[in-house]
């Protein structure tokens, strides 16, 4: 057949489209759900059952070096050596065998069990914030950065045992970083990122050296135990690049659903009352902010071997991209999907990612999220937006909002 293209629906430079990318993705589920895009040459996929199916379909990956001896694979761009250096081991970057051996190492940390054990210290942290913050009196705060920053960034470097002088650095680094997967990226934004990788590396090297000085209870501490113990089971390179990893991944996507969460419910004030007064619906509704406004509003997917699917024949090295938050509105899985509900449920939604590559800090993520907006509602039981606009990073990739001011 021949290959629909998503034509003029499709304009991902369009401010109007960043800041509310929603229509758009409507129009493209109906008229152009699986499109060829020539800007990028990659093929993007809006409904919720095909992004569902591509993420469960092995012919489909992240990467397909491990296919092709090292040898024979295209030399990559000397002036990114430094940020290719920090993907090639990282588990969002590796298909099985590898993929299978180094989870294997570090999978236990981020279970539900292991995770619950951290709700004491995180509950803490949240009242230490907010005591912080309800100290300061009646002239509100930006919630982004008083309150949802510090403490996914404060968890994530207590579990890998990033010390709290260091941990300031976090976040400018993992913001240059993820400049590098965005499809519009500039010049500048690509070498901030390389810059960021560089700096990144060798801070986690040295933390590495010190680790071995004096070891200690912590995620950095194991990998590079089992690193010393075995290097075949995990290499130095696996080491750095999944420690800066989970300190990336770690923060990036609880702060942006907090910031995109919370501006969806304070712009509904019947839903944040009943999210305070019902406490059992807070995990529906901490569900509901990450289906309405999908912090990673996609991801990309690569065949691995020449296939066919829903009449499209895709050869072995064909991009696509897999617009989860697409899906997440899509009619035919959720009813009236515009519609922001914290009582919604199910919520299928794929914000999370499926198959291989699911989230391993999604049980995380929840509890950070369930124990900081329940604890801010309730202390702050008037909270509300802060008059003025609230403008979204114009990114096609990461969804986020780097100011949102409340009044208490
Ligand atoms: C609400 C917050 C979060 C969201 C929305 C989110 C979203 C995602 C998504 C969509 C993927 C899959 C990417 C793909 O399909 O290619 C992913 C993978 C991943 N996430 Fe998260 N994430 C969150 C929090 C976290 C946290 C707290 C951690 C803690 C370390 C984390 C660590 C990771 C890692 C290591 C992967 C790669 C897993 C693999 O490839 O096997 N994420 N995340």
């Amino acid at each position: 057949m021949p290959v629909p293209t998503t034509g003029d629906l499709f304009r991902p430079t369009d401010p109007d489209f960043l800041q509310d990318p929603y229509p758009t993705y409507a129009r493209l589920r109906v008229e152009a759900p699986i499109a060829w895009y020539a800007g990028w040459g990659k093929w993007i996929v809006t409904r919720h059952r095909d992004v569902d199916a591509l993420l469960r379909d092995r012919r489909l990956g992240r990467v397909d070096h491990h296919l092709t001896p090292a040898t024979e694979r295209a030399p990559g761009n000397p002036a990114h050596a430094a940020f290719d250096a920090i993907q090639a081991g990282s588990l969002l970057e590796i298909e099985p065998p590898d993929h299978t051996r180094v989870k294997q190492v570090v999978h236990d940390v981020f279970t539900p069990r292991h995770v619950r054990a951290l709700r004491s210290r995180i509950e803490a942290l949240v009242e230490g914030l907010l005591d912080g913050l309800e100290a300061r009196g009646a002239g509100g705060f930006d919630l982004i950065r008083d309150f949802a920053e510090p403490i996914p960034v404060t968890v994530i470097a207590e579990l890998l045992g990033v010390d709290e002088a260091d941990r300031h650095r976090l976040l400018p680094w993992s913001k240059a970083i993820i400049g590098m997967f965005e499809p519009e990226r500039t010049p500048a934004m690509e070498a901030a990122a390389v810059t960021a990788a560089g700096e990144f590396a060798g801070f986690v090297r040295d933390l590495m050296a010190a680790k071995r000085r004096e070891s200690a209870d912590d995620l950095i501490s194991r990998m590079v135990a089992v690193h010393d113990a075995d290097p075949e089971r995990l290499t130095e390179g696996e080491v750095v690049a999944n420690a800066i990893l989970f300190l990336n991944a770690g923060h990036e996507a609880v702060v942006n659903v907090s910031g995109n969460g919370m501006l969806a419910l304070l712009r509904h004030p019947e839903q944040a009352r009943a999210v305070r007064d019902e406490p059992a619906l807070l995990q529906s509704a901490i569900e509901e902010m990450m289906r309405y406004d999908t912090p990673l509003q996609f991801f990309e997917r690569l065949v691995l071997e020449d296939m066919t699917y829903g009449g499209h024949e895709w050869p072995q090295g064909t991009r696509l991209c897999l617009y989860y938050a697409a899906a997440n509105r899509d009619p035919e899985v959720f009813a009236d999907p515009e519609r922001f509900d914290v009582r919604r449920h199910p919520n299928p939604h794929l914000a999370f990612g499926l198959g291989l590559h699911y989230c391993i800090g999604a049980p995380l993520a929840r509890l950070e999220l369930a124990v900081a907006l329940g604890a801010l509602l309730r202390r702050f039981p008037r909270i509300a937006l802060a008059g003025g606009e609230h403008r979204f990073q114009p990114k096609n990739v990461f969804r986020y909002l780097t100011e949102l001011r409340v009044t208490v």
